[in-house]
């Protein structure tokens, strides 16, 4: 079975990494138990009202067979655990139960593809084998670029790992910063500790990589509004520029994969219709896609 865990773009997370703690000013704040605290964003749903573990087993059902890598690893406490640092930032818990279902889908789906042993022909289909792998197979190299903000730790290596796999020192770095754990030291952690592994996806989905850049949440969500630079590169708010962001000319553009980008696309449908959304809200496919779209960043190396 081919991995999707592919060798992935060098881009360098440079903003400075924002708290995940942010505050809100002027609105009314709750409290949702521990999963959801302090913000605006806990007056609607949790994510847990929604998506609970049955769900998570219709998305995931062949994560725990024989032939996957991370047997036993991956679980629904770690992702609602996770997700409770960011649930009160707006993940999954903004514009109304449509728009959160959709955006726990289509971070799902990035997280499905990415994690995928699964293929054409593999039992129950394509789509039911995301969280297969938690870490890269084979890596070619430790991904170890000398860099003096974040310099690799002795005999550390930066192969991919997690959720939305990690690669490189910096961005473990960077990741690590911003959830106040010590990546860079411990990279090893996105590969024993599921609940570090969805955190930092859930961080990266949450958080631009670079100043004046949208976060993938906030172009899904409807946050973002597009520059003019933005309206010439066909970059427009939805589900396609989220590829954009986590995949760049891997998925998007001209010397983007098309094979890649209907995958991720297809995981989103297929999870849209899991959850009981239908993919027919998923909108028009303009938003979907990202073939027409120039990257934001994109990557010098691929694989
Ligand atoms: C909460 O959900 C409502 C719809 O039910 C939506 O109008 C509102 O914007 C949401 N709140 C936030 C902070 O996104
Ligand atoms: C996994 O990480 C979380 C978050 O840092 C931590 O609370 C938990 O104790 C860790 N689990 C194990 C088994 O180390
Ligand atoms: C970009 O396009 C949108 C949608 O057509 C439009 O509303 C917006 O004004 C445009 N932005 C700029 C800066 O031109």
């Amino acid at each position: 079975m081919g991995s999707s865990f592919r060798t992935v773009m060098a881009i360098v997370l440079v903003m400075a990494a924002a708290s995940i703690f942010g505050t809100v000013n002027g609105e009314k704040k709750c409290n949702e138990g521990w999963e959801c605290k302090g913000s605006i964003y806990c007056c609607n749903m949790t994510i847990s009202k929604f998506f609970d573990s049955d769900m998570f087993e219709i998305l995931f059902p062949m994560r725990n067979s024989p032939v996957a890598q991370a047997v036993d690893f991956w679980d629904y406490q770690s992702f609602i655990t996770a997700s409770a640092l960011f649930q009160p930032l707006g993940f999954g818990t903004t514009g109304g139960k449509s728009m959160q279902m959709k955006e726990v889908a289509a971070f799902l789906a990035h997280v499905g593809s990415q994690t995928s042993c699964g293929n054409a022909a593999s039992l129950r289909g394509p789509y039911a084998w995301g969280l297969c792998y938690n870490h890269e197979m084979s890596p070619s190299q430790s991904y170890c670029d000398p860099n003096y903000i974040y310099p690799c730790a002795p005999g550390a290596q930066y192969y991919g790992r997690g959720a939305l796999p990690v690669y490189w020192n910096y961005n473990y770095g960077i990741i690590g910063k911003g959830l106040k754990i010590d990546l860079l030291e411990h990279p090893e952690y996105l590969e024993q500790n599921a609940t570090i592994a969805f955190q930092s996806a859930m961080w990266r989905w949450m958080n631009s990589v670079k100043k004046n850049q949208p976060s993938a949440h906030e172009v899904f969500v409807g946050h973002w509004k597009p520059t003019k630079t933005d309206n010439l590169s066909n970059r427009v708010p939805g589900f396609g520029t989220t590829m954009n962001i986590l995949e760049a000319d891997q998925a998007c553009g001209p010397n983007g994969n098309m094979d890649t980008m209907n995958s991720i696309i297809n995981f989103y449908l297929n999870y849209l219709d899991f959850m009981g959304i239908g993919q027919d809200q998923a909108g028009p496919y303009e938003d979907l896609t990202c073939a027409q779209q120039v990257p934001f960043n994109p990557s010098s190396s691929s694989s």
